[in-house]
């Protein structure tokens, strides 16, 4: 008897210690305050979006809520509010799938805010199809809508430097490879709805995160603008939700232990946002709140400058 008590009471602390710490990981432990900025935080009306939105509305920042539902978006809009005691909380609507919902939004904002500080962009899409402009929807998605909404920004946030974009990206990237031939040919990612097309051509929108991060901080430099790319963690949010229902049962499965709640997964990106004196760090890769070393292909000096290129081409900025 004594001994199952100990085996159940070891393995139940040993569990415990896991999720404490590998599992939670670090905390953002800035103080820092935001009262009279401004951010931007793409997809804040769930997921770790919002609860990175509440977090920075706690702060003092105004924070507007940009994101596609106007239903979802201004129930956030109350939740967010309400959460974090701040009236300075704003939705605005805007779809990163359609390059003109992107380019209206970015001249609402311009227009009625006077100013931008931190640039969050955080929404993404685990799932194949289309966007508007006929993109793959995870590169238009993740990648193209937010590389020109970075790009209309980026006078903005000159302006008022010091100021930060915030690039959530994935460990996923790793898996990642960037096919330019592919990309030419049918403005996609690969094609296929299969689980492993999925996933690879979601790997490969997260890579697109990271380069873009890597090539933004090089045209940055000089300037009061400094960026990062992150993986915020294996969390339990929406992100499944479009997958197929029995990769969602496995991750329901696995999720409790495994995976972080949304306000721990918001907290690598807050670092990014917040923490004092990284801005050596530009054009940097976090996770858990550390800086990390990218692999080679994340880094790659011509594959960034190449990516750079054919996005202005496909969103109409060159
Ligand atoms: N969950 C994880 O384990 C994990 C791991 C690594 C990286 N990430 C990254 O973390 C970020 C946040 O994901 P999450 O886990 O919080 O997922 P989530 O709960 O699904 O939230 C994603 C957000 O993105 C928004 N979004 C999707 N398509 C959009 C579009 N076309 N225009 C504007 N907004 C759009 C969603 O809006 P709707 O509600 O209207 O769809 C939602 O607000 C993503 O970039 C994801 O790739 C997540
Ligand atoms: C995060 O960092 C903490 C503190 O350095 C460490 O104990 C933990 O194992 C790390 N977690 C992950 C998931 O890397
Ligand atoms: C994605 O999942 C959501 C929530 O389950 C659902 O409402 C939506 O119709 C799905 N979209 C597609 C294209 O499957």
């Amino acid at each position: 008897m004594f001994a199952v008590l100990l085996v159940v009471g070891v393995i139940v602390g040993v569990a415990y210690v896991y999720h404490e710490i590998v599992v939670k990981g670090k905390s953002c432990t800035s103080k820092v305050k935001l009262h009279g900025k401004t951010v931007i935080v793409t997809g804040s009306n769930t997921g770790i979006g919002k609860t990175t939105a509440i977090d920075l509305a706690k702060r003092g920042a105004r924070v507007i809520l940009a994101c596609r539902s106007k239903q979802r978006g201004e129930a956030a809009l109350e939740e967010v509010k309400r959460e974090s005691g701040s009236s300075q909380v704003v939705f605005m609507q805007m779809d990163l799938g359609s390059l003109k919902s992107v380019r209206s939004f970015a001249e609402t904002f311009l227009k009625t805010e006077p100013r931008l500080d931190i640039l969050i962009n955080n929404a993404g899409i685990y799932m194949q199809g289309r966007t508007a402009d006929g993109l793959g929807m995870m590169f238009g998605v993740n990648h193209i809508g937010h590389f020109l909404l970075t790009n209309l920004l980026l006078e903005r946030l000159k302006d008022c430097g010091p100021s930060r974009v915030v690039n959530v990206a994935s460990t996923a990237h790793n898996f990642g490879k960037i096919d330019f031939d592919s990309l030419n040919s049918h403005k996609a990612l690969g094609v296929g709805t299969s689980f492993y097309e999925t996933l690879k051509v979601y790997s490969d929108s997260k890579l697109c995160n990271v380069l873009f991060t890597h090539e933004l901080a090089k045209r940055l430099q000089g300037t009061m603008v400094t960026c990062y790319s992150l993986h915020p963690g294996a969390i339990n949010s929406e992100l499944a939700r479009n997958a197929s229902s029995w990769f969602q049962l496995v991750l329901k499965l696995i999720t409790v232990f495994f995976f972080k709640n949304t306000v721990q997964g918001a907290q690598t990106t807050l670092h990014c946002a917040l923490q004092e004196a990284i801005e050596p760090l530009s054009g940097r890769y976090f996770s858990n709140c550390t800086v990390r070393e990218a692999y080679a292909k994340a880094k790659d000096d011509a594959t960034a400058k190449k990516l750079w290129e054919l996005s202005e081409r496909l969103c109409g900025l060159a």
